[in-house]
């Protein structure tokens, strides 16, 4: 049984105050029956991993860079975030897939990750165009192909199914179709990890749709970006999961 993951993206949102009094209200987030995950912005890191000290609140970033430390100006290296105690990372977010980001760097990105002893959170998703289009399974195969490429250690990868055109919209995906699809990509994965990977859905989800989704028998809990700066109503997602 893989155990569901309530992940929080925070996206760039709060200032360091509102990150900090976030996490302290999410203390008594009920983790029992399920992983919790928190990814604030870079600068709130250290501040939101000491309020959040004794819970069993995972941290996560939300981008970590290619490179080990050097001069790479503006970066962040995964031995940087394993040193503020982060967990995971989010690699290949279609936030930064849109800015250039391509499924060659997300794969090395994760592998960083996976070095510096991270957990790397890989996102996959087509557009709306693809969606609608008859090669929409083997895009987002080979968008998961192509992000996994060379990495070692793959049973300690997630992989989190977002539909760029469900990211912040209020619009969710079918919660079968995408059970569908993500078992479609599931079973092209290396028959070794293909039942130990965990799996996300993520795209508007909130308290009352987050049953629909994790009740899949592939989506294995969900990466959630607005409605986790509410503390209120991340608290109910994990409780409702
Ligand atoms: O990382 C989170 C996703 O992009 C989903 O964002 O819940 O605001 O749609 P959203």
């Amino acid at each position: 049984m893989r155990r569901l993951l309530i992940a929080g993206n925070w996206k760039m949102n709060t200032n360091v105050g509102e990150g900090e009094a976030l996490a302290e209200a999410l203390r008594d987030v009920d983790t029992n029956s399920v992983d919790v995950l928190v990814a604030p912005p870079f600068t709130h890191i250290d501040r939101v991993a000491r309020a959040l000290k004794g819970t069993e609140v995972f941290l996560g970033a939300q981008n970590v860079s290619e490179d080990t430390c050097g001069a790479h100006t503006g970066e962040i290296a995964a031995e940087m975030l394993a040193d503020l105690s982060v967990d995971y990372v989010i690699v290949g977010h279609s936030e930064c897939r849109g800015r250039g980001e391509v499924d060659a760097t997300v794969a090395k990105k994760a592998a960083r990750a996976l070095d510096a002893g991270l957990l790397p959170i890989i996102c996959f998703g087509e557009s709306e165009e693809v969606y609608g289009s008859k090669e929409r399974v083997d895009f987002l195969k080979k968008q998961v192909e192509a992000s996994l490429a060379g990495i070692k250690d793959l049973d300690k990868i997630t992989l989190a199914y977002e539909p760029i055109w469900a990211i912040g919209t209020g619009k969710t995906a079918d919660a079968a179709d995408a059970d569908a699809v993500i078992g479609q990509v599931r079973a092209a994965l290396d028959p070794a990890i293909q039942g130990k990977v965990r799996i996300l859905y993520g795209g508007s989800v909130k308290s009352s749709n987050v049953a629909g989704f994790v009740a899949k028998e592939n989506i294995d809990g969900v990466l959630v970006g607005g409605a986790s700066l509410k503390a209120d109503e991340f608290k109910a997602i994990a409780r409702e999961a």
